[in-house]
């Protein structure tokens, strides 16, 4: 009886060791998971060709660029900077870094490539399709444009 009663003890007791360390793997497995899907997808960021080649049906005019600069800082600005150097008072509170958008992976792009990462977002950045029109969104890629290109960019006294 006596040699039962330990040998159940040591099972008892084997048994608890294992459960100890099994639900500690599993907490560390759940927060290690729960932290791995809140981290930000730091892939790089490809519009689909069918969306990249799609062609700005707006020339980029003056009037073009001043609409979107109008838009862009209201919008976009607190997380890209009124420079678009993604540096804006909000870029602090998110866990993504808000894209330059003087930098030349982002001047490379397609004026459709821009269009469509506005239109679908991607982590702390919205998906501003169904927020602003498409009009909007082209007048923004053309202002987002003159971030390449800073002499064009019309001055606040021009506004
Ligand atoms: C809440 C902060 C925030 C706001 C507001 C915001 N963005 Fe972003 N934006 C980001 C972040 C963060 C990224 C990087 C996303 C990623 O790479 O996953 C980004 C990426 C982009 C990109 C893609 C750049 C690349 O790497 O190809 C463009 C274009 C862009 N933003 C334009 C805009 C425009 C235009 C607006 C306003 C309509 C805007 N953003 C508003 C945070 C923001």
């Amino acid at each position: 009886m006596s040699i039962y009663k330990s040998k159940h003890n040591y099972l008892d007791s084997f048994y608890s060791r294992n459960l100890k360390f099994l639900s500690i793997s599993l907490w560390i497995l759940l927060i290690t998971n729960t932290a791995l899907s809140q981290n930000p997808d730091t892939s790089t960021w490809f519009a689909p060709e069918s969306a990249a080649s799609i062609i700005n049906p707006h020339q980029a005019t003056l009037e073009d660029i001043k609409a979107g600069k109008k838009i862009f800082e209201k919008v976009c600005w607190n997380c890209h900077g009124t420079d678009g150097k993604g540096n804006g008072p909000s870029a602090v509170d998110i866990k993504t870094m808000p894209a330059d958008l003087t930098s030349t992976k982002v001047q490379k792009q397609t004026d459709g490539a821009i269009f469509w990462k506005i239109t679908n977002g991607r982590s702390d950045m919205s998906a501003y399709g169904e927020l602003l029109s498409s009009k909007q969104r082209w007048l923004l890629v053309c202002y987002i444009r003159q971030f390449g290109n800073q002499q064009l960019i019309p001055s606040e006294n021009e506004n």
